[in-house]
């Protein structure tokens, strides 16, 4: 089958298309035929070598984490679901036709595979965020990077909760932040005070999406470290905020809550461009840019 891999960390240029054989469902898991992969900035950090001295790789590396598609192997132990039931979910080496899930949802007849293909990763970091953050209804939260996949997810499934968001991203997205039911305002210098008139009742929880060198800033906005969490600055212990990459143990319930959330239409995912599987590199450019709305997928099949 063909898969999209990297064996050496480099640029684009170590990034190519191999024909190589095809994974099987193992005990608890099961095998997709992949139609849409989830494109995440982790790919190219990987690609790069960003976590090579605590997450060395073995080589060759098939890129993606989650994926869409038809179930055509169930492994052992495994219950619920059939051959042929269309899926989303997490899993390794995903950006290829055949890929093997450690966790998935079925996938609603109303959401289209490249939506269910880039919403794992998101959801169940979204989801982890929150409920790691103790969130309640009622309480205002502060979504750093809020534009993205991760923070684009974090509002909906907030707003879900009951709670106020405030999100930061640059103009031209406010609109598309009011649409995912957040208060916008932009990033950069001045940001406590744009905050604290968008909210004088204060700002209860802050989530640092994008790791923009901005948790002191938003410690100081929330009051209590604890309640400042940020999934891509790994300074946070330092500073008494949490640091949060370890997905959690059952995302199976996350996936299975979005699944429901979006036939209710109360979670949506914009797909800011699909790319064929021999357009991975672009894909990986684009989002290392930083600039992503929603999500970039890759259309396997
Ligand atoms: N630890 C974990 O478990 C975990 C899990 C998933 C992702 N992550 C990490 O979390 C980060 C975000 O992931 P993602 O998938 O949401 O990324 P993404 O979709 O690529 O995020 C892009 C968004 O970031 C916004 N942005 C860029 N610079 C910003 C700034 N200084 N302040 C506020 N917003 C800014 C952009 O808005 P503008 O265009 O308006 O600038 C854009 O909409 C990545 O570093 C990823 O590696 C960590």
């Amino acid at each position: 089958m063909k898969a999209v891999q990297f064996s050496e960390y480099g640029g684009l240029e170590v990034l190519k298309v191999a024909e190589i054989d095809e994974p099987h469902a193992g005990p608890g898991q099961v095998r997709i035929a992949v139609r849409t992969a989830g494109v995440n900035p982790a790919d190219w950090k990987r690609r790069d070598g960003y976590f090579r001295d605590f997450m060395p790789l073995e080589f060759p590396f098939t890129f993606g984490f989650e994926a869409s598609g038809v179930v055509d192997e169930v492994g052992e132990g495994v219950s619920g679901v059939s051959v042929g039931d269309a899926v989303f979910g997490l899993g390794t080496g995903t950006m290829a036709e055949y890929a093997v899930l450690t966790s998935w949802a079925r996938k609603p007849e109303t959401m289209p595979f490249e939506v269910a293909g880039g919403l794992p990763v998101v959801v169940e970091t979204a989801t982890r965020c929150l409920d790691q953050l103790g969130t309640k209804a009622g309480e205002t939260l502060l979504v750093s990077g809020a534009a993205g996949g991760v923070g684009s997810t974090a509002i909906q499934l907030a707003r879900h909760r009951g709670m106020t968001v405030i999100g930061t991203a640059s103009e031209r997205k406010h609109d598309y932040l009011r649409g995912l039911g957040a208060i916008p305002t932009t990033y950069g210098p001045g940001l406590a005070e744009r905050v604290e008139a968008l909210a004088p009742q204060g700002i209860d929880a802050a989530l640092d999406i994008v790791g923009s060198g901005i948790l002191p800033e938003l410690i100081g906005i929330v009051g209590d470290p604890s309640r400042v969490l940020s999934i891509a600055d790994f300074s946070a212990p330092d500073h008494g905020a949490q640091f949060s990459t370890k997905p959690q143990d059952d995302p199976e319930q996350a996936l299975a809550e979005a699944a429901r959330l979006y036939s209710e239409g109360t979670l949506r995912l914009r797909v800011e461009r699909r790319f064929p599987l021999t357009q991975v590199g672009e894909a990986q450019a684009l989002s290392a840019e930083g600039h992503v709305t929603g999500k970039l997928v890759i259309d396997v099949a």
